[in-house]
């Protein structure tokens, strides 16, 4: 079957940090066509109609937005529960809400009925890739990607691994969390459309020796992603100096075990030294910024600039120290941090953050993460106008920026007509 999707079409044909507005292409009448899963091609609506005579149209009308589906590039399912738990900060938050959370996916099936309740809760967001932490238990990761691949999402996660400063029970070991990624590595990896992430949750909570183990299992799948946590709050950072004291800086801690190199995914990265951000360049490595996260469990405010120095970056609302599944509340709360550090991200900027630029910190763009040819047809669908309090904001909009811009900042799920996942709608709203 081959469908053809009417609507406003944005895409991007460059990067707008460097590029500016120039580097998105609308089609105020555009299309998109889809076939066996993927992009087929995408351009004025007219031309594509008679290009394609036997194609099934859907037709969304001149309000709706055509974008490739949000890319959330730091979550933690397992904590959808306690999303917006209030009056902690990190390591507090972490004791008194994560882990005895985290603690409940000992039974398989509690992650099973979690794992799908948050993918529909995210999917209802126009979300269609997220990259998830799950807990120590292996159960956690099968439940997980079991419900990525019964809602056919493209999808990446990992056994989050910690051996010290986390409760009995929330323990794994050096050689465990080895063996277990190793094994559920192999079993999920490439499978579908799921990777598998080595995901050691940060260096307070993983031994030298856990983190040596697991930068030697990195060695023997280079292909994979690594994720893990960097300089997320002043508290934590002295925290990790004075577990180790002669590392350079809180990177270091990471970079002697082998956990530097492109493919390596950090989610914060708030407080860095000027080697670190030097070294993150250097490396390849790819950043994640989490604003909701950031503001909410009080973290700081992130340094957008770093994008101009060659880093990837991605958007992420860090589930649930984020405060919201959304992102386009994380894209409006990325702008108002861009706000407090004098950086007004233009709405270009914020859109392709949610999109590209999490599929490139990822290093998935050859996949996902925006309307052309040939990539995989993950696609959200945006009512321009979704409440009235929009409505009346876009009524005199000249732009695309000035008729996108107010959901940015005020849309909610309202605003996701339909999703698209691979090559599929997952049903009108
Ligand atoms: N640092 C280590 N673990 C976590 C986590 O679960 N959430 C956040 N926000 N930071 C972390
Ligand atoms: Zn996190």
């Amino acid at each position: 079957m081959t469908d053809l999707l009417l609507g406003q079409v944005i895409s991007f044909t460059g990067d707008p940090f460097e590029l500016g507005e120039a580097a998105a292409r609308h089609e105020a009448r555009g299309a998109v066509l889809v076939e066996n899963g993927r992009i087929a091609a995408v351009g004025p609506a007219d031309a594509l109609r008679v290009a394609h005579p036997r194609a099934r149209i859907t037709d969304y009308g001149d309000g709706a937005l055509i974008s490739a589906g949000f890319i959330d590039a730091h979550v933690h399912y397992p904590q959808t529960a306690i999303i917006a738990s209030w009056g902690k900060r990190l390591i507090d938050w972490l004791e008194t809400y994560t882990f005895p959370e985290e603690m409940r996916f000992s039974d398989p099936a509690h992650a099973a009925e979690v794992a799908g309740r948050y993918l529909d809760l995210v999917l209802a967001q126009g979300t269609t890739t997220v990259c998830s932490y799950c807990t120590i238990h292996p159960a956690s990761v099968e439940a997980f990607f079991e419900a990525a691949a019964a809602r056919g999402l493209r999808a990446y996660a990992g056994k989050t691994c910690m051996d010290r400063n986390a409760p009995e029970g929330l323990r794994d070991t050096a050689q465990s969390a080895y063996d277990d990624s190793k094994r559920l590595l192999g079993r999920w990896h490439g499978r579908d459309r799921l990777s598998y992430v080595i995901t050691p949750r940060f260096s307070p909570t993983s031994t030298p020796g856990q983190l040596e183990a697991l930068g030697a299992l990195w060695r023997e799948h280079p292909d994979c992603l690594m994720q893990t946590h960097l300089s997320e709050q002043a508290d934590e950072v002295a925290w990790v100096r004075d577990l180790h004291p002669q590392a350079r800086d809180y990177l270091d801690t990471y970079e002697v075990h082998g956990l530097l190199r492109e493919g390596a995914v950090f989610g914060h990265a708030i407080h860095l030294t000027a080697r670190e951000k030097a070294r993150l360049a250097e490396a390849g490595a790819s950043l994640v910024h989490c604003p909701t996260s950031n503001t909410f469990i009080g973290s700081g405010l992130f340094d957008m600039g770093l994008v101009t120095r060659g880093i990837r970056v991605g958007l992420a609302t860090d589930t649930g120290g984020g405060s919201s599944f959304s992102m386009l509340r994380t894209m409006a709360a990325a702008y108002e941090i861009g706000q407090l550090r004098g950086q007004a991200l233009h709405p270009a900027q914020l859109w392709w953050l949610a999109t590209q630029g999490s599929a490139q910190a990822l290093r998935a763009e050859d996949r996902i993460g925006n309307i052309a040819p040939g990539l995989e047809a993950d696609l959200v669908v945006i009512d321009l106008a979704s409440t009235p309090a929009i409505e009346q904001a876009t009524r005199r909009a000249g732009s695309l920026w000035q008729q996108l811009f107010p959901t940015i900042m005020m849309g909610d799920d309202r605003a996701i007509r339909e999703v698209w996942v691979g090559g599929r709608p997952l049903g009108r709203r």
